[in-house]
């Protein structure tokens, strides 16, 4: 199985370039913020409960998220792997992935974390929210505090699986073509 952590703060290219990676590796794209969403879509329990994390810019807590991304994870286990995008974002995350990827015999192959400067994340953010109908791209103080979460809890992994000698760093600023190539040379290097 090919197994990459698309990683990177909001806004800076995960859910774009993981359906380039997908198409290219047929791998399982899943999205732990995509899946709240059609949860909040669909008004279940689960939605309601994110909602009130997401409205805020907040990380849903751990618990609920971990339990949600292996349900996924187990409907497609004779895939030929999956881009984690927007997950692990907490060291107890990254460290549930682990175990639960050895328990179904696999493991991460990569991380490769996407680099964007802020000024540019807050510029997308707000851009797309014009005409997304996301709540958290609704305004800049929702889109700092989302950034200030990554910053607090989720750039740590990068040493996470720096130690693993896991890593890939690439440039997220360019064309979505030129960030893809990009991507791939990671994957495949
Ligand atoms: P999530 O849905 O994961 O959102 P995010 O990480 O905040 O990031 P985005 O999806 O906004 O950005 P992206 O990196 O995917 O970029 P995109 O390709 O869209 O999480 C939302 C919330 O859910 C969290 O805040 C949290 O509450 C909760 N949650 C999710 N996962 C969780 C977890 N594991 N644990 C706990 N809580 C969790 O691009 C952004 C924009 O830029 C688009 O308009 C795009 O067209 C544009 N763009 C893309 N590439 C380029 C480029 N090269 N040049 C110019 N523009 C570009
Ligand atoms: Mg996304």
């Amino acid at each position: 199985m090919l197994n990459i952590v698309l990683f990177g703060p909001p806004g800076a290219g995960k859910g774009t370039q993981a359906e380039n990676i997908k198409e290219h590796y047929q791998l399982i794209h899943l999205s732990t913020g995509d899946i709240f969403r059609k949860n909040i879509s669909e008004s279940t329990d689960l939605g309601k409960l994110a909602k009130s994390f997401i409205d805020k810019g907040e990380l849903v807590p751990d618990e609920v998220t971990i339990q949600m991304l292996e349900s996924e994870v187990n409907k497609f286990s004779d895939s030929n792997g999956f881009i984690f995008d927007g997950f692990p974002r907490t060291t107890q995350q990254a460290d549930a992935l682990d175990t639960y990827l050895h328990s179904i015999g696999t493991e991460v192959t990569k991380m490769v974390a996407l680099n964007v400067p802020e000024e540019e994340l807050v510029k997308r953010l707000l851009n797309r929210g014009k005409e997304s109908g996301r709540t958290d791209d609704q305004n800049e103080d929702i889109i700092t505090n989302r950034i200030q979460v990554y910053e607090k809890n989720t750039a740590v992994l990068a040493d996470f699986y720096q130690a693993q000698s896991k890593f890939e760093n690439v440039n997220g600023v360019g064309t979505v073509d030129e960030v893809m190539n990009r991507i791939f040379s990671a994957i495949d290097n």
